[in-house]
């Protein structure tokens, strides 16, 4: 099935590793030219040179900590500068530590929001004029299962995800009338460098923590980074333009809720 991407661009964050990357890839087997961003500028140029010649479609590298205020305009204006439009905005990176929520200082706190809330908020702020001109935007954001079925140690991404789906939601409805949709996918445990260092963070060994937590997940396997892209190409295509204003899990089965 032909997605109808062929041409359009897309910003993807984290694009250098993990989900990112796999979206990344994703978008570009699908024929859209990027922008990809991250911090670490070699890993990144590489996975852009990667994406770039397997798929043939242009990728151009930012490097930006994407808790900082100033860089999504950055990011934004090197779409516009490269392709002279955007279509694409998925809202990725990486999350805030784990620990006891009596750990946490302000400036604990303060990053969290940075990394998990204000980072898509300037990202949209700086593309939704580009969004509106594209006459049928998207906006695709990441969050996590646990922002919707909490765990403990996990606080500083729960109440901040949180805050995005409910910024997400308003933003949907705000900004329909522009053709633009706004959905946000809540992985539940995909296979990538961060869930092995979640595997390694406590006292039992990481494939001792695996083997449990498969059994847990009714489809019983560890989610790939592709389970996840294959939605988000879908959610940021044409074909997905009537899906908006959606907190959707894909996570095998994990989550224990009725919606
Ligand atoms: N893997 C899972 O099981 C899982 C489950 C639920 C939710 N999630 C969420 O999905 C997102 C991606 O996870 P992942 O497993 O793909 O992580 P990952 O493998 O660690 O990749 C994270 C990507 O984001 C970039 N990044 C991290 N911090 C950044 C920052 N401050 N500014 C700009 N780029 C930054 C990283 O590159 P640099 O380090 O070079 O910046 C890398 O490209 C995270 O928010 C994670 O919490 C993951």
């Amino acid at each position: 099935m032909d997605l109808g991407l062929k041409g359009k661009v897309a910003i993807v964050g984290g694009g250098s590793m993990g989900i990112g990357f796999g979206i990344a890839n994703r978008l570009a087997n699908e024929g859209a030219d990027l922008v990809i961003f991250a911090r670490r500028i070699a890993k990144l140029e590489k996975a852009a040179q990667d994406i770039s010649t397997q798929y043939g479609v242009r990728v151009i590298p930012v490097a930006a900590d994407i808790r900082d205020k100033d860089e999504s305009t950055r990011i934004v204006q090197a779409a516009i500068d490269a392709y002279g439009r955007l279509d694409i905005l998925v809202n990725n990176d990486g999350a805030p530590p784990l620990g006891a929520i009596d750990t946490f200082d302000d400036v604990a706190w303060q990053k969290a929001i940075e990394q998990n809330l204000f980072s898509v908020i300037r990202m949209v702020r700086s593309a939704l004029p580009h969004l509106k001109a594209s006459g049928s935007g998207s906006i695709l954001n990441i969050s996590a299962i646990s922002a919707i079925q909490p765990i403990a140690g996990f606080a500083l991404s729960v109440a901040t995800w949180a805050g995005l789906i409910g910024y997400a939601k308003t933003l949907s409805m705000e900004i329909a009338q522009y053709g633009i949709n706004v959905n946000t996918i809540c992985p539940g445990y995909i296979d990538t460098d961060r869930l092995q260092k979640v595997f390694a963070a406590g006292t039992e060994s990481p494939e001792t923590v695996r083997a449990k937590l498969i059994t847990e997940i009714p489809l019983g396997r560890i989610g790939s980074t592709a389970d996840i892209a294959n939605l988000v190409a879908l959610l940021v295509s044409p074909a997905g333009s009537y899906i908006t204003g959606c907190t959707i899990p894909v996570d095998g089965g994990l989550l224990r809720a009725l919606r």
